[in-house]
């Protein structure tokens, strides 16, 4: 197994290796990079969707989203769709539900921040990729705290946000949600400055899903998470990948921001995404969030 940077900031691949048969040292030391480089790239890749969980579960216990069940009905629990092709493997037309839901991707966020337990690692496996763009960046959040002058790192720490399922949905015109869907992930507040309980290293907490800041006003809140979102994704700080069928990207959501980006929709984009629980939740493995 041969191990690179990725990324000046972060970032590493690993090449030469088959996750699904790997010598112990191998599984620590993907095991190790997920918990601390931020973003893994392990090329040429061929799993099943069962393979795929099985390798999740290096990481920790699965999510499965119970709002997503009638979208990802096809598919084990726990396996997300992120595709513009339905159930008949046709391409499915810009308007609907599949490509408006996507929408909400392509800001910058960090998977289930809307959640008290948020997500550690989330693993996305491309089956079909597109010939130009449609490209995911991923930001390092501690490399953009960590060149910050230390007084605003000082007042960031002090600073708490709510984070809200539906606040960028609404905003992208997806409104579509129930009562359950309310009642299951309602806003919760995080720091907005975060300890990796790993590595101990600091990072910011944004995304398209904060939708207030303590002591603010709209606007200021507003005005501050644009703010920090340019800091973070400035191109010293961001690794952009062009994905290839058989990549697999595991990604930190504790130490990195991320976004997709736009292709041509006529062109097929085919990829499975799985993600873990953060640290200390207790329950079952699989468990149903909303
Ligand atoms: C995601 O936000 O998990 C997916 C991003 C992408 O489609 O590139």
């Amino acid at each position: 197994m041969k191990v690179a940077p990725l990324a000046p900031a972060f970032g590493l691949r690993f090449e030469g290796v088959d996750v699904r048969s790997m010598s112990d040292s191998e599984r620590r030391e993907i095991i190790r990079a997920g918990n601390s480089a931020g973003v893994v790239h392990i090329p040429g890749q061929s799993l099943s969707e069962e393979e795929q969980l099985e390798f999740t579960r290096l990481y920790g216990r699965i999510r499965v989203l119970r709002v997503n069940r009638a979208r990802n009905s096809r598919r084990l629990p726990g396996i997300v769709e992120i595709s513009n092709v339905d159930a008949d493997g046709n391409v499915v037309p810009p308007g609907s539900d599949m490509i408006r839901f996507s929408k909400g991707n392509m800001m910058w966020h960090s998977d289930y921040s809307y959640t008290a337990d948020w997500a550690a690692q989330s693993i996305l496996h491309a089956l079909e990729a597109v010939s130009k763009g449609g490209e995911t960046e991923w930001a390092s959040t501690e490399a953009a705290y960590d060149a910050l002058p230390e007084v605003e790192q000082a007042r960031l720490s002090r600073l708490t946000a709510t984070h809200d399922r539906f606040h960028s949905r609404i905003k992208n015109g997806f409104t579509d949600f129930t009562e359950e869907d309310y009642r299951l992930t309602p806003p919760v507040p995080h720091p907005l400055v975060t300890t990796h309980p790993v590595t101990g290293r600091k990072a910011l907490l944004l995304g398209s899903h904060v939708s207030a800041i303590d002591g603010m006003s709209e606007t200021e809140t507003e005005a501050l998470v644009a703010e920090l979102t340019a800091h973070c994704c400035q191109p010293q700080f961001v690794y952009s990948h062009v994905w290839m069928p058989g990549d697999i990207i595991v990604w930190d959501n504790r130490s990195t921001l991320h976004r997709g980006r736009p292709a041509d929709p006529t062109e097929r984009r085919v990829m499975r995404r799985t993600a873990v629980f953060g640290e200390g939740v207790e329950g079952p493995e699989v468990q149903v969030v909303g």
